[in-house]
């Protein structure tokens, strides 16, 4: 099933709740929460108290991305401040296996990030515990990147990996997604693509949304 998440990274930050509201209203499937620690990521965007400030501004599904070093410290913290999905990277510090149940423990979906350097095959052994995996298209840190091609191999071999093990995963895309892009990611395999850019600095986020989707829907082999 194609999902698009937008990213409220590319929000106006002042006006969040009704951005969140925004973004249901037009048709989003979950709203994206790009948590950075300036540490993992060389930037600092906000944290739990600042989601758990829109909880109740939107009945959206809130998935969490954490660029953040040590992703079992601070799960609790996502999870009371009403994450639904709380996805953390492999190339934390934290142990994944360790952290993939933590996330369980507090009654959250867990997924798992990788970089664009991060080989798929170490994300694989993961794949019938995860929720979801995320293909980092950009190097994470910033919004407003363009889209990395070469990513596109490791999320067909995901793909693959996932329908071996019979498993309908869910297989997220994140940075410079588009409505060309979407198209690219889509036919290799993808089916949950998280959009900043192309949403919130949309003339028409609804539009856009919809857009999206259509778009990814005809390629889509997720
Ligand atoms: C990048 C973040 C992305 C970002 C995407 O580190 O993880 O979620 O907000 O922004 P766009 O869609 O503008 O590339
Ligand atoms: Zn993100």
């Amino acid at each position: 099933m194609i999902k698009i998440s937008p990213s409220v990274l590319a929000s106006d930050f002042s006006r969040l709740g009704d951005e969140a509201k925004k973004a249901e209203n037009g048709g989003a499937d979950m709203l994206h929460l790009d948590v950075m620690d300036g540490h993992f990521v060389p930037n600092i965007s906000f944290g739990a108290p600042v989601i758990a400030s829109i909880r109740d501004k939107t009945s959206l599904f809130f998935d969490v991305h954490l660029m953040i070093s040590d992703p079992l410290k601070y799960a609790e913290d996502f999870a009371k401040a009403g994450a639904d999905m709380i996805v953390f990277h492999i190339e934390s510090d934290s142990d994944t296996d360790e952290t993939l149940d933590r996330i369980h423990a507090l009654g959250c979906k867990a997924g798992i990030a990788i970089k664009p350097a991060t080989p798929a095959e170490e994300v694989i052994p993961y794949i019938r515990k995860a929720d979801m995996i995320l293909v980092m298209t950009v190097e994470p840190g910033f919004g407003g990147q363009s889209f990395m091609p070469e990513t596109m191999p490791k999320v067909s071999l995901i793909r693959q990996a996932a329908a071996a093990l019979g498993k309908d995963l869910d297989i997220q895309v994140d940075g410079g997604i588009n409505y060309e892009t979407v198209v690219t990611a889509a036919a290799a395999g993808a089916n949950v693509f998280v959009a900043g850019s192309a949403v919130f600095r949309s003339p028409d986020p609804a539009a856009a949304i919809g857009t999206l989707k259509r778009n990814a829907e005809v390629k889509s082999i997720g």
